[in-house]
């Protein structure tokens, strides 16, 4: 351990055992909290100094400087509110809230009370998204003209929540942090599958004012498990792969339109086939960085890099999808 924030963690199902994990490390973890007797008796045999709960309020009670809320979405803005309420810095897993209106209370109450407030965009804190940041803001890329992301898999099916909900939020935070824009129209397809009305696969289209395009596919049934993101410049194009161990982003020197490049049969389009290179990125957990920097924040007070702005910024999309997803894929204007 190497920090003095005191930390209390709620929701010990199937992400918050990673939460605790790195903040047990990171941090003073003083207390868990779960509704679940099976998940509290687990964190009990695992942290034996750790105290367990299975009621907020009394975590709420005790001495913690912050609390990390990683319990279903529905729930957050009851919990994040709470915590704020008592003083308490706020980590919550995303997305922030469940409606626009919501999240902005809490953005409000945040700053009312001069409290961190951090959103869980896991993928801001990626060693290898930040060193794709860095390309496309070094102009190495040229301009980008558009990027689309594949998040799939065969399972873990949710009934709870569909997979735009509970996907693409991830790929959606790294678009408009890598873009550093926010599109100004959205438009979704979705089907359900498994279970009636949680769509299991999830196509969502966002336009940027810029003329940028961005696609994000999402699904947990799918043959595939990839985790892939490619951005497409006016110089080269670049595709980060989540699921490659070492060799995560691949820089291709390809384009069209200038160079001594190849003119295409019957076309007046030069094209342009240059080297493929694959950049060292040196990588750390990327959920290590994202509470490290959690901690920071509530030490420094500096605002983090996924703020309850942030998490609004990417649940507006989301909230804009999904009325376009109920509309059959109707466009929907982001205000
Ligand atoms: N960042 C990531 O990569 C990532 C990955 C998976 C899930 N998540 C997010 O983490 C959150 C939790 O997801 P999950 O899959 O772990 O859910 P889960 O349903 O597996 O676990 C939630 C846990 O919270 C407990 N809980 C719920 N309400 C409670 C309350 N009022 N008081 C005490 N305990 C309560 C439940 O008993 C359960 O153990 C979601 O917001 C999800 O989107 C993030």
């Amino acid at each position: 351990m190497d920090r003095v924030v005191r930390v209390g963690v709620i929701g010990y199902g199937y992400w918050g055992p990673n939460l605790v994990r790195n903040f047990n490390r990171l941090a003073d973890l003083k207390v868990c909290c779960d509704l679940d007797e099976g998940n509290r008796a687990k964190i009990g045999s695992l942290y034996p100094d750790v105290a367990v709960v299975r009621d907020f309020d009394e975590m709420l009670g005790m001495d913690v400087d912050a609390v990390v809320i990683a319990t279903s979405a529905p729930s957050h803005y009851e919990l994040a509110k709470k915590a704020l309420g008592a003083g308490k810095h706020v980590f919550v897993e995303k997305p922030i809230t469940l409606s626009t209106e919501t999240a902005q209370e809490l953005v409000a109450l945040a700053d009312e009370k001069k409290l961190t407030l951090m959103v869980g965009h896991l993928l801001e804190y990626h060693a290898a998204v930040n060193e794709v940041k860095r390309y496309i803001e070094s102009g190495e890329l040229g301009q980008v003209r558009y990027v689309y992301s594949q998040r799939l898999n065969l399972g873990k099916v949710r009934q709870d929540e569909n997979a735009l909900w509970s996907l693409a939020p991830h790929d959606i935070s790294i678009i408009l942090y890598l873009l550093g824009e926010e599109p100004d129209e959205v438009t979704c397809r979705g089907e359900s599958y498994l279970t009636e009305g949680v769509q299991d696969v999830v196509f969502c289209t966002l336009h940027f004012g810029s003329g940028k395009l961005a696609n994000v596919h999402v699904s947990w049934l799918d043959p595939h498990k990839m985790r892939k993101l490619t951005v497409v410049g006016t110089k080269k194009m670049l595709v980060f792969d989540d699921m490659e161990s070492t060799d995560k982003i691949w820089i291709y020197d390809k384009g069209v339109g200038d160079g001594e490049g190849y003119l295409s049969y019957g076309e007046d389009v030069r094209l342009r086939f240059g080297d493929i290179t694959i950049p060292f990125v040196q990588m750390v957990e990327p959920l290590a960085t994202e509470c490290r920097h959690f901690l920071d924040c509530v030490e420094s007070g500096q605002t983090p890099r996924s703020d309850g702005r942030d998490g609004l910024r990417v649940l507006k999309v989301v909230e804009a999808a999904q009325s376009s997803l109920e509309q059959r894929g109707a466009p929907v204007a982001i205000g």
